[in-house]
């Protein structure tokens, strides 16, 4: 999706003009895919632009890095501040944030030890990821020929940038093959998730989700999905799932930061009730929740001002 330019990136302390967001050819994740980042949404709300679950974003961000042992010279709170301070400094409503943290320029081989840690965050408009039509009508998914990684291999846990090469190949086989997006299976067989969505799935009237251990992100939507759909009375849990249950689910959705809650309408050409009964209460109470419009889940929206 293009990119439409904003006023400032925060770059390690700084706000810096759009234009002069830069960095050196040899900046050593460029090379070696060892970035940890994250994606997060600021909606539109009667104060002002808020940020979704930001805090818990940026624990994220700590956790990969903590597992990826990059020292991240900001705290959480320094990175929340910033954040803030970067959206309100577009003057936009409602944007997608991406915070980063890389190894810069100085080093070069495969020992990270030495390098230097930069972060920057930056922002900007961005629509509907699988289309405005998402939740209303669904999107066509295939089960990806790319396996997810082992989580002896890349930790899935960890939102690393080296990580996405998987998700990218997944991604473009399914574009190439005529549908929206790819679900890919873990070393076992196993559902995952998509390339950069979670998973939900009824059968026998309960919501589940592949958790962590499948190879799939514990995705901040994912949990928010969890709360609404526990208090809306549904019974939804994490558990294992292998492609059949995608095929004779009574319904399926996929969330994510950037996809937000999207039904899904087929997989592998198989039709699925799309959107499900479930899938469009939860989808709805979520756009309500991210816009602050309701009062339970008010603490998942942190104001930029
Ligand atoms: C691979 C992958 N899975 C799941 C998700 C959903 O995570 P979240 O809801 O925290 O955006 C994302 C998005 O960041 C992702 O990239």
């Amino acid at each position: 999706m293009p990119i439409t330019p904003t006023e400032k990136i925060w770059m390690n302390g700084d706000m810096v003009a759009w234009d002069d967001a830069k960095i050196h050819i040899l900046t050593h994740s460029l090379h070696y895919g060892m970035g940890v980042f994250e994606g997060i949404r600021a909606y539109e709300t009667a104060d002002g632009p808020g940020i979704f679950r930001l805090t818990d974003h940026i624990e994220r961000l700590h956790d990969s890095a903590k597992i990826m042992m990059m020292d991240l010279p900001y705290t959480v709170e320094e990175l929340v501040e910033a954040t803030k301070a970067v959206v309100a400094a577009t003057g936009l409503p409602s944007c997608y944030i991406r915070p980063i943290a890389y190894y810069g320029y100085g080093e070069m081989g495969l020992n990270t030890l030495p390098c230097s840690v930069d972060v920057a965050i930056a922002c900007w408009p961005w629509g509907a990821y699988l289309g405005d039509d998402a939740l209303t009508k669904g999107v066509r998914m295939k089960i990806s020929s790319w396996i997810r990684h082992d989580h002896n291999s890349m930790p899935p846990a960890a939102k690393t940038t080296g990580n996405y090469v998987n998700s990218s190949l997944a991604k473009v086989e399914a574009l190439k093959a005529g549908y929206d997006e790819a679900i890919i299976l873990n070393p076992q067989g196993f559902v995952s998730e998509c390339t950069g969505e979670n998973i939900f799935i009824a059968r026998h009237g309960k919501l589940i989700s592949p958790p962590l251990s499948s190879g799939a992100l514990e995705g901040i939507t994912q949990s928010s999905v969890m709360t609404i759909a526990r208090d809306l009375g549904l019974d939804v849990s994490l558990d294992t799932m292998a492609r059949s249950d995608l095929y004779i689910a009574e319904e399926m959705f996929v969330c994510g930061t950037a996809a937000e809650v999207s039904a899904v309408s087929s997989v592998d050409d198989r039709e699925l009730l799309s959107p499900g009964p479930m899938t469009t209460a939860i989808g709805e109470e979520y756009g309500r929740a991210v816009r602050g419009q309701i009062d339970r889940y008010k603490d998942w929206v942190e104001h930029a001002t």
